[in-house]
């Protein structure tokens, strides 16, 4: 069970104190928006490069941006370990996708809500993690849309088709509310923004979350 804090709702002026306060996370989870592919702008490669450099945790980069087949792989230049690019976006996923694990970073590919799975399952091979978006993307602190439970179901049944050791994120209205339903259907990487910066403690709450996946998956 992984636990990825976005730091999207977390203090801009201070990520590295920010990063600090969560220091068991298994990545840092920053989300890139251009105000095109999404319709809120917050920052790019240059302050992944920053806090790459001033936080121990790997940084987790989801690109919700037009043509992150330009624009991706200056993010693994910036220092992230993991790169997630939205297929409504990619012009070529295959491509992108073996371009960013020929540079070293985890290549993963993001599906929004009304996504389907389906048309995609020949390219999983291809990917490191495989990201459902549980909200619309574009803003922190919107409500857990239960309609992407089966999607999750759908994409684990895939991935354990596909074999190998390909990661399952959700992203969006994760907490300790919604995650057992998001563990029971198959998801081992989760995204929590407001549930984690919105806590008194950050570093519990990560270690809480982390425990009450796990638990719903052992039922
Ligand atoms: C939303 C972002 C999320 C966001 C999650 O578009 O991709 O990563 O920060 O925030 P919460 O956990 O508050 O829904
Ligand atoms: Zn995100």
């Amino acid at each position: 069970m992984r636990i990825t804090p976005s730091l999207l709702n977390a203090d801009f002026a201070n990520l590295a104190a920010e990063a600090a306060k969560v220091p068991t996370a298994d990545f840092l989870h920053m989300d890139v928006m251009d105000n095109h592919f999404v319709p809120n702008l917050t920052l790019g490669a240059p302050v992944i490069e920053a806090l790459a450099k001033a936080a121990p945790q790997p940084i987790d980069a989801h690109l919700m941006i037009e043509d992150p087949d330009r624009w991706a792989p200056q993010f693994v230049e910036a220092g992230a370990s993991s790169v997630t690019f939205h297929v409504e976006a990619a012009h070529a996923p295959v491509r992108l996708a073996r371009e960013l694990r020929a540079l070293g970073a985890r290549a993963s590919m993001a599906l929004k809500p009304a996504t389907p799975i389906e048309p995609y399952e020949d390219l999983l091979p291809e990917l490191d993690m495989v990201l459902i978006m549980t909200v619309e993307p574009g803003f922190g602190g919107q409500k857990f849309l239960d309609l992407c439970l089966p999607k999750i179901r759908r994409t684990r049944a895939l991935l354990d088709k596909v074999g190998g050791d390909i990661w399952l994120q959700v992203d969006g209205g994760v907490s300790v509310e919604t995650i057992e339903r998001c563990a029971e259907a198959g998801a081992d990487t989760f995204v929590a923004g407001s549930a984690v910066y919105g806590a008194d403690d950050p570093g519990a709450m990560v270690e809480r979350l982390r425990r009450t996946a796990a638990a719903a998956c052992a039922h």
